[in-house]
């Protein structure tokens, strides 16, 4: 069931709304890969001048709330143009509804877009397509288009209001964070930097590389940029630089001198060899974050990889592999294609290994380099093969360093 909220409309510049909605029970999205502990928002913006426009829509269960806020403001059929800056339903889903009440308003998108419209709605709606530079002018106000394919869909579109000086970015640089607020300096800045390092984390880091060039390619025009407002979370106001350059070190793969253990474990021989290697690790001054893959939910750990150079994994031998769990973590993670990361591998077995193995494979197609031979040990460590295990933390954390 929706739990609408039945906050006003807010103003974010003079005559722009925010009329999304805010999904405060939302505990999983994309399906089940990313978990949102703390809820999420879909926001869209109304930018009233001689002609109106609607920035995106939210998620189609949702579409009554964005409605009634747009009703607070005017009647929705004097809507002009709907942007669609991405296809995804959680942006798009309440296009139907719109279309239902504002007919003759012209919906514009990238050609991918239009593509991505058709294949999910099936509706011959008066779509115009728009290029990077084409510009709409409303007024008094102008939006300027700015393709963004693959940040994150091939249809993604960033928009731009120059005589604000108000990015409207979409996905990027948003969070999954549902509060009453709507902006940055209205709430928890660790809570709402988390949220967003998780966001790039489990989603955006594939593209880094891509993410990179666009940051470089706005910073090249020099398009001055004093609000972001992002289509999940919290609005950018106070300071937009500080999350441009969030974004700019998490492309890079700038990391820490930080090791995240990640292992799986059948009786907890497993466990003991990965605290004796966290110790070791320690003991170097270097950070460590130790996860049991059964006890932990994945997006907080992905999130917690972002940022660290190495990673150590383990897991105990069954069938002559690794555990079902880690074995579907690592798929996860070879998604995320992780660069300039070191890595190694551990493990405990009974009469035939097999885990560590299997580790190391994944590791190798996911690019990772395995910096030591892999720790396998027999059945439940001795004191000498703990002091084994503490070592081997000892020399990771001294290569890593
Ligand atoms: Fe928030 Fe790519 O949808």
């Amino acid at each position: 069931m929706v739990m609408e909220t039945k906050t006003k409309r807010v103003e974010i510049k003079k005559d722009i709304y925010w009329v999304g909605a805010i999904d405060w029970e939302v505990r999983n999205f994309h399906g089940y890969t990313y978990s949102t502990k703390r809820g999420t928002t879909y926001n869209c913006y109304l930018v009233l001048d001689e002609k109106i426009a609607l920035v995106d829509t939210v998620y189609g269960p949702f579409a009554n709330e964005m409605i009634e806020r747009i009703r607070e403001i005017i009647p929705p059929e004097k809507i002009d143009y709907v942007i669609v800056n991405h296809v995804e339903i959680d942006h798009s889903g309440a296009l139907p509804e719109i279309y239902k009440l504002c007919p003759k308003a012209k919906f514009l998108g990238t050609a991918k877009c239009k593509e991505g419209l058709y294949k999910h709605y099936y509706r011959d709606w008066d779509f115009g397509v728009v290029k990077t530079g084409d510009n709409l002018k409303l007024g008094k106000r102008t939006l300027t288009f700015m393709e963004a394919p693959m940040i994150h869909w091939p249809d993604s579109m960033f928009t731009y209001c120059p005589e604000e000086e108000l990015l409207l970015p979409n996905d990027a640089f948003g969070q999954h964070y549902a509060t009453r607020e709507r902006f940055d300096d209205e709430v928890n800045q660790e809570e709402v930097m988390e949220e967003a390092k998780k966001y790039y984390a489990n989603i955006l880091w594939p593209l880094s590389q891509i993410i990179l060039k666009k940051i470089e390619e706005i910073k090249k025009i020099n398009i001055p940029i004093r609000m972001i407002a992002p289509s999940h979370g919290v609005i950018w106001r106070k300071d937009p630089g500080k999350i441009i350059n969030a974004y700019l070190s998490w492309a890079k793969n700038e990391t820490k001198s930080k090791v995240v253990v990640i292992y799986e474990t059948m009786w907890g021989a497993t466990e003991k060899i990965a605290r004796e290697i966290a110790e070791g690790i320690i003991s170097e001054g270097v950070g460590v974050k130790l996860f049991d893959v059964n006890q932990v939910d994945r997006t907080e750990v992905i999130s917690e990889m972002l940022d660290a150079k190495g990673f150590i994994f383990g897991s105990s031998t069954l069938d002559n592999d690794m555990l079902p769990n880690i074995y579907g973590f690592l798929e996860f993670l070879k998604g995320l294609k992780p660069k300039n990361r070191i890595a190694s591998v551990f493990g405990s077995y009974g009469w035939s290994g097999g885990a560590v193995k299997g580790i190391e494979g994944m590791l190798k197609e996911t690019g990772i380099e395995i910096i030591q031979p892999s720790l396998s040990i027999q059945y439940v460590p001795d004191t000498d093969e703990l002091k084994q295990c503490y070592e081997y933390g000892v020399n990771f954390a001294r290569r890593l360093k």
